[in-house]
């Protein structure tokens, strides 16, 4: 299949299954925004707690949601202000405006527009900008954060000083940022508004090395231990030219992209103590740790991995997709699949089998996401359970009302097993782990 025809076959799934719907679509859309459907919800939660429960569950990382408002200082300190740009080119003929480092952009608008003249190239900030209270001047002037990490360096010091916490530690956090981009494109792959999952992780200068090794493998041990195909994952060290104002080495966990080959999926940063030093110079406010053990003072180092939720669940369904003969599947890991189990009667005209259904249904929900299913015939219900991952089919038909059977069919193999309905959570729970 090629590139663009399978993009263009996940996005139709996406809005055909409310997954992914286009942002603002009832007034012609606003680019570089999506909405999570009903089902696009629920995958997105999925790989949230996924990786907030990979953190959590080390012991020495403890979660945050700080606001995405922050004073206009946090930013200047930071260097978001000066330096959080793209380099920009406009075509002086039709005014569109290209990123200068985008080469494959601009030889396509040069190979379908006969005239065309390029302006020199300037830096183009991506932050948005805003204003705190009513009155709109350069004083109350902020900007919708691009990064959520700004909001963990700022509360480093509250989180020291109320937990008992010590480094090496990390602190979590997930949610929306915002960024300009020049060009958006590519579906999830790069928008205007996303949500992210960072990792602050706060070692001891010297150590920073091995716990930069460290943090690499485990996030690409994340997407294998997910499901994502280990041809479509690798890793990549940045060379320095390429690498953020704050970095003192970065590297790149890299998915296959349909679009455009290995390309960023997730960044890893050796942030070194550059925001830490920054807010203390700029608060004038002391940042540095003590140890209570070695009696050592120092501003610690930052290994950050960051991920955009929107960008892994792309990577995450691309990988998931396969189109067979006679049906279109997604085989998402169970952990990330939007319903574990669907429950089916045989025929939606017969009450029995509809409140024995109902019944099984709603006793599963109690341990998984279930959803009941009564519209079309069995085979129309598997082709839609197939089409938003659904790993485990739940049939219930005379044989049960006899014997508390029913028959569970099996997403990826489509294979049907009849087992005992006291049987089901066990037999589900130990597939899904
Ligand atoms: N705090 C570090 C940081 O913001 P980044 O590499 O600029 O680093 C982190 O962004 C991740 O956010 C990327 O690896 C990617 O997954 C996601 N991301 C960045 N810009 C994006 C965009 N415009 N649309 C979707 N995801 C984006």
């Amino acid at each position: 299949m090629d590139s663009s025809n399978l993009m263009d076959k996940i996005t139709a799934l996406c809005k055909r299954r409310g997954i992914i719907f286009p942002g603002s679509e009832l007034y012609g859309g606003l680019n570089g925004t999506w909405d999570l459907g009903p089902i696009g919800t629920l995958i997105a939660n999925n790989i949230k707690n996924e990786w907030l429960g990979n953190m959590l569950s080390r012991g020495n990382i403890v979660p945050l949601d700080s606001s995405i408002l922050h004073a206009a200082r946090v930013w200047e300190a930071s260097g978001h202000v000066t330096s959080f740009t793209d380099p920009l080119v406009e075509c002086k003929i039709c005014h569109e405006r290209f990123r200068a480092d985008h080469e494959g952009q601009i030889k396509e608008h040069e190979k379908t527009h006969d005239k065309h003249s390029w302006t020199e190239v300037k830096s183009f900030n991506l932050m948005f900008k805003t204003f705190v209270g009513p009155i709109d001047d350069e004083k109350n002037k902020t900007y919708l954060r691009p990064e959520t990490a700004q909001g963990i360096f700022i509360n480093f010091k509250n989180v020291i000083d109320s937990t008992r916490i010590n480094i090496p530690f990390g602190i979590a956090q997930i949610g929306k940022g915002f960024r300009n981009e020049i060009t958006t494109g590519n579906f999830l792959f790069r928008v205007r508004e996303f949500e992210l999952m960072e990792l602050e992780f706060f070692v001891k200068p010297t150590e920073s090395a091995r716990w930069y090794e460290y943090w690499k493998k485990e996030r690409l041990n994340w997407y294998l231990s997910l499901g994502i195909r280990k041809e479509n994952v690798k890793l990549a060290d940045l060379p320095k030219k390429d690498i953020a104002h704050y970095s003192k080495g970065t590297s790149e966990i890299w998915y296959k992209w349909p679009f455009m080959g290995f390309g960023e999926l997730e960044g890893i940063a050796n942030r070194g103590d550059y925001d830490l030093s920054q807010h203390s110079k700029y608060s004038g406010k002391d940042l540095s740790y003590f140890d209570e053990k070695t009696k050592e003072k120092y501003l610690p180092y930052v290994i950050e991995p960051s991920v955009g939720i929107g960008r892994a669940m792309l990577a995450f369904l691309l990988d998931a997709f396969h189109e067979e003969k006679k049906r279109i599947v997604l085989k998402l890991h169970p952990k990330l699949a939007p319903y574990k189990v669907a429950v089916f009667p045989l025929l939606a005209n017969k009450p029995e089998l509809v409140k024995k259904a109902e019944g099984i249904c709603k006793g599963l929900m109690k341990s998984f996401v279930t959803v009941y299913d009564g519209r079309g015939n069995i085979g129309k219900r598997y082709f839609a359970q197939d089409e938003i991952g659904t790993p485990f089919c739940i049939t219930v038909d005379f044989e049960t009302l006899e014997n508390d059977t029913v028959t569970i069919r099996i997403r990826d193999t489509m294979k049907q097993e009849r087992v005992r309905v006291p049987d089901l959570v066990s037999l589900i729970s130990r597939k899904i782990i």
